[in-house]
């Protein structure tokens, strides 16, 4: 895998864990304000835009953990370009406070802006 190869797997880490830890200022900051997606909660409809997703991390946590793994990743690179794709197996609680893991096939896409990849659009399918 190459420098901009494992620099893209590195960031789609980092955004997961930043999803996952309802870190907003982090997931923010790797977006761009444009950023473009489908996803089972937008109900089949293309959204564009942060609050979207801003309203999920301004939900109450609790303290239920939950933890993304990225599987059997794919990363195409086209100069200021890339798409990262990957099983995304995340584990966490149920109900009655027992572990669960469910998978989604993910693809996202990032552009170089100015020196920094930015995410600039994803789509998470369940498997
Ligand atoms: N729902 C936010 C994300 O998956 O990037």
């Amino acid at each position: 895998m190459g420098g901009a190869e494992a620099e893209l797997l590195a960031l789609s880490d980092r955004l997961l864990k930043s999803i996952d830890g309802g870190d907003w200022n982090l997931y923010a900051s790797m977006c761009d304000p444009s950023i473009t997606c489908f996803e089972p909660e937008a109900c089949g409809q293309l959204i564009a835009g942060l609050p979207f997703h801003k309203f999920y991390f301004d939900l109450p946590r609790g303290s239920a953990p939950k933890q993304s793994t990225i599987a059997s990743p794919n990363i195409r690179v086209m100069g200021d370009a890339a798409v990262v794709s990957y099983v995304r197996v995340v584990q966490k609680l149920d109900a009655n406070g027992g572990p669960v893991s469910v998978a989604a096939l993910e693809t996202r896409v990032w552009q170089k802006q100015a020196g920094s990849w930015k995410h600039v659009h994803f789509h998470r399918a369940p498997l």
